[in-house]
């Protein structure tokens, strides 16, 4: 098993446990993810996603460099389909998710970390899309997520330099939300996390669902959309309980309904 899901406390948590590769994406790594995050979408309790990496020095070092020698183009292609729709999982779950970065994330270790929905890091990470240095380019998703998140500038930046950034910078330029020592990653993630877990599960979906399919389309439709996921939020029993609890000056009591 290279890949670890358990739950802790209201959370799920993935760890990639391959650590003499720096936790690498080898193609049986990808399915394992894709597999675990199947779970964590049945799962029930469940009200964010942690994921991580295995020890200090690295969340993942991105795919796995040998075994991406002496592949045929189809055989490119599938490994890059593949690593794309395993990330599009974790970017489509039903709940938030939250990359807590320990070390190193290069190459489609970024790429793992752009699909989720918040990042937190140690103060030892570091951030990269070396690809160019090995004459390639991101092919999970890097090239797409990082410009939505950062700016195209520093997005290309990035990409053409191989430039990697360190923790500070990461957080200056709105990469990571937050930068902690090690010891206190996974504390930090659950009181992140648990900025938004007390709210209405299909609310937060929709919230999501909004501004990052929003982000994909053009404002005319982005708008529709908002329109469309307000009128459901509203007609959701979780809505008729935060407004009535608002009335009534008391907490509101979700159920996720
Ligand atoms: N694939 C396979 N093995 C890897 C790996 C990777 N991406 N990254 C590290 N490893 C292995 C090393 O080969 C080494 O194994 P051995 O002990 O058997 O030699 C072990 O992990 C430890 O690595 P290092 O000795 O290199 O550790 P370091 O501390 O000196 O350096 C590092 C750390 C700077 C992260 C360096 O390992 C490195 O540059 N790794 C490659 C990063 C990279 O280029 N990633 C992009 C991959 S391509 C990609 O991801 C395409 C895409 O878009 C999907």
């Amino acid at each position: 098993m290279t890949v670890k899901l358990e739950k802790i406390e209201e959370f799920a948590c993935l760890t990639l446990d391959r650590q003499d590769a720096l936790n690498a994406l080898s193609f049986f790594v990808l399915d394992e993810i894709g597999q675990a995050l199947d779970e964590v979408a049945a799962m029930q309790g469940v009200r964010a996603l942690f994921i991580t990496g295995a020890g200090n020095k690295a969340f993942c070092a991105g795919a796995d460099i040998k075994e991406l020698r002496n592949r045929s183009l189809v055989q490119q292609r599938r490994g890059a389909e593949l690593g794309q729709a395993v990330f599009a999982k974790l970017d489509r779950l039903p709940v938030a998710s939250l990359a807590l970065v320990n070390g190193y994330a290069f190459g489609g270790g970024l790429e793992f970390a752009l699909a989720a929905t918040f990042r937190l890091c140690t103060t030892n990470a570091v951030f990269g899309l070396p690809e160019v240095k090995l004459g390639l380019i991101p092919g999970y998703g890097g090239t797409q997520r990082l410009p939505r998140l950062i700016g195209e500038a520093r997005a290309l930046e990035m990409i053409m330099t191989g430039r990697s950034v360190k923790a500070d910078e990461a957080q200056q330029i709105g990469l990571v939300h937050r930068v902690i020592e090690h010891e206190n990653l996974l504390e930090a993630g659950k009181t992140f996390a648990r900025g938004f877990t007390g709210y209405s599960l299909p609310v937060l979906e929709f919230a999501r669902r909004a501004v990052q399919r929003g982000m994909d389309l053009p404002i005319e439709q982005g708008l529709q959309l908002e329109a469309e996921l307000s009128t459901l939020a509203y007609r959701t029993k979780d809505a008729e309980e935060g407004m009535q609890a608002f009335e009534e000056k008391r907490k509101s009591e979700f159920q996720d309904e």
